[in-house]
Parts: structure tokens; sequence; C-alpha cells
């Protein structure tokens, strides 16, 4: 089944090649003047179920959208990197001894070091890059960033490096350079999952399967309009309050706790923190096996009410978001997803029903002072947008 079924074909609409971004601004050649010698894609994801939980080594349930970020190479026989995109406006240029100033550029940087540091090392290159995964609304875009430079570099070297560890690679690219100690979804769903599946994750053991979602409903992403910089956020201090609980509760990881009236010894805030995490990995086991959209939906419903009350990484304007979504009668369930603090909301819907219900939602969301918009499907403004 199609996830997305409401999605118009803006490949086509632009005559370009299945698999490739939009943009139609430049590309490799009109930056550099000479075409690249490899090109590799990767795709952006959004989260279905299990939030906050790949750093406590629990589950997920994430999906990948039909965006795209595309990178592009070629050796450029200088003595440093030098990179080009539409998101930039200019060239940036940097070397391997230091961390480029322009933090956008970091990503690529950190997947150069990581790369290298793997014994995967590429001589100084011209990059492009061209994207059209929504930015800081917590559809992985700086994962789809890391994934393609790295599917570039292992095509430039020839060396093999399969895609979980390449996925991983990412990760720490992330997590060192990018200065976010993420959790391994984002670039797993990067690397392995497709727009028809979900991809069911343990974090730990790195075991997974293809979930396909349940009959009659596909996915609609909307964003608040509400931005968020992940860093900056609460991100990290979550991640440290869950190693807190960890330690005092005398497992490895939360995902080792079952019983949520353990973390009843615990202060607040790290008892909330935790009882997110234990009810968060237990709706994602019940999803995975949940062949009804309902169920599946109620599943999402109580997900948000755990990330707002528990977790506490929702925003007013995301509460109001998804309270629109919930109360639409052709909607299943709905949720913020990512990692919170403003960005996009995830719905699960009934398919013919996506654009009704996207319009209703919208429009309600806009009588109350707020501007959203429609991320999953892509329309066909988004594409022609960039
Ligand atoms: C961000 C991180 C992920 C994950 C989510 C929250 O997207 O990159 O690793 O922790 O937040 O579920």
């Amino acid at each position: 089944m199609n996830a997305f079924p409401g999605r118009r074909d803006a490949h086509a609409f632009h005559g370009m090649a299945r698999n490739t971004p939009g943009s139609m601004k430049g590309g490799f050649e009109a930056a550099f003047g000479r075409p690249p010698e490899v090109a590799a894609q990767a795709p952006g994801r959004v989260n279905l179920l299990g939030e906050h939980t790949d750093y406590n080594d629990g589950y997920v349930l994430p999906i990948a959208i039909e965006q795209q970020t595309s990178v592009s190479m070629r050796r450029n026989n200088q003595d440093e990197y030098v990179m080009h995109s539409e998101i930039l406006g200019s060239k940036v240029r940097f070397k391997l001894d230091a961390l480029p100033a322009e933090h956008f550029a970091t990503y690529v940087y950190g997947c150069l070091m990581e790369a290298r540091a793997a014994g995967i090392a590429a001589p100084a290159l011209d990059i492009h890059i061209e994207s059209n995964v929504p930015m800081g609304v917590g559809l992985s875009s700086s994962a789809a960033l890391e994934v393609a430079t790295l599917r570039a570099l292992r095509a430039l070297t020839g060396q093999s490096l399969d895609d979980v560890r390449l996925a991983q690679l990412a990760q720490r690219a992330e997590i060192e350079y990018a200065g976010v100690r993420c959790g391994i979804m984002d670039q797993m769903a990067s690397s392995l999952a497709g727009t028809q599946c979900a991809l069911f994750l343990d974090t730990r053991t790195l075991e997974r399967r293809l979930v396909p979602l349940p009959p009659a409903s596909a996915v609609l992403v909307l964003d608040s309009g509400i931005a968020r910089t992940l860093a900056g956020s609460g991100y990290n201090r979550r991640r440290t309050e869950c190693e807190e609980a960890a330690k005092r509760l005398g497992v490895a990881a939360l995902r080792d706790v079952s019983d949520i009236s353990i973390a009843d010894i615990l202060p607040e805030p790290l008892r909330r923190r935790v009882r997110h995490v234990v009810s968060e990995n237990a709706r994602v086991l019940l999803a995975a096996s949940c062949h009804d959209a309902m169920e599946f939906g109620i599943l999402m419903n109580a997900s948000h009410a755990s990330l707002r009350d528990d977790y506490e990484v929702s925003v007013p304007e995301l509460d109001q978001l998804v309270g629109l979504l919930q109360a639409h009668p052709h909607v299943y369930g709905a949720r913020l997803t990512g990692a919170g603090f403003g960005g996009a909301c995830v719905a699960l819907c009934e398919p013919q029903a996506l654009h009704e219900i996207s319009e209703t939602v919208l429009r309600g969301y806009s009588s109350a002072g707020f501007t959203g918009r429609v991320l999953v499907p892509p329309t066909e403004e988004a594409w022609l947008d960039r």
C-alpha cells in the first residue's frame, strides 16, 4: 500500500528522473562548471511512534518520506573542500584540520572525519548539496544530509560500507561535530527505511523488520510553524535525565525497566521521564504488530499525551494542532513527531480524506492565530519552491 497516496507526481511534473530532489536552480555543474563524479541520495523520515526511546536503547517505528537530499562530489585537486548548496547561497571552503565556521557544513565535515577514521579517506572535493527535505521541523534533514554524504563517499572511493555501519558513522558525525547527542533512529531510517513500510527497529540490537501500515490508512505530516532548535533545546538535557534515572534504578538503560512502578522511588521530573520511556516502548511494540488503524491511532494519541505531560517536549501550538487533528472524524490518531519543542505533527488518516483533513485542520489552526502547512504528502508547490 502507498503510505502517501495524496502525493502528486511532482518528479514527472518537473520532467525529472525519480529519486532526485526537486531543485532545478542549479546543480553541481552550474556551481562548479563540470559534472560530478558521483551523486547519492537519502530521504528524510517521519517517526510514527517511539519518541525519545532510541537513546534509551528502546524501540522506534519511523518511515522514510518522499523528500530527499542529494549530494554530488568530484575530486578538485586542491588543498581544501569546497561546498555549495542553495541552502547556503554561497560556497563554503574548509580543510579537515578545523571545524567549518558555517554550522550547515559541519554535518558534511563530520561525515568526512568519521569516514576517514573508518578508513574511507577522501581527497579534497567539490561538493554540491540539493535538498527538498524540510529543515528544522523534525523530519531529519540532517540525517538525510549525513547519509547522502556517506553514500556519495562510498561510491567515490569504492570502499565497502554496509548500510548499518554507514548509519552508525552518520550518527557519530552528528554527535561529535554537530553537537547533538542523538540516538540512532534518524540515520538508520534514512539509510534503511523505505516510503512504503515503517521500519520497526530495536535500537539496542539493531534488529529490524519492515511493518506495513494498517489497512486503509495514510500518513499526514503538518508543520506547526514553530521553530525548534534541537541542540539549543532541552534534547540533551532529557538525555542526561534518562541516564541519571537509569543509574539510580541500577539498569544499563531505561529499556531495561518493564514495571513503571519501579520509577516511584525517583524524584520528579525523573519519575515522569521514566514513565514516558517505558510506556512509549510498550506502545511501539503494540503498534508494530497492530493491523487496525484505529488501535494504532489510539497509541499515537497516548504517545502525544505522554510526550506533553511526562516528557514535557510539546509546546502549546503543537498541542493545538494535534488536538485539531485528533478531533477530525477521518483521523485515527495524531502526535508530535521528532524531538518536539516545536516542529511537526504526524497523523494516521483515512487515505481519501487527506486533503480535506489538512484543509480543515489548518483553517482551525489559522483561526487560533497560527500558520501551519502540509509537509507530507509533499505538494507540487513545495517541490516548485525549491
Ligand atoms: C531526534 C534525534 C533522534 C531521536 C528523536 C526523538 O530526531 O535525532 O535520535 O532521539 O529526536 O525521538
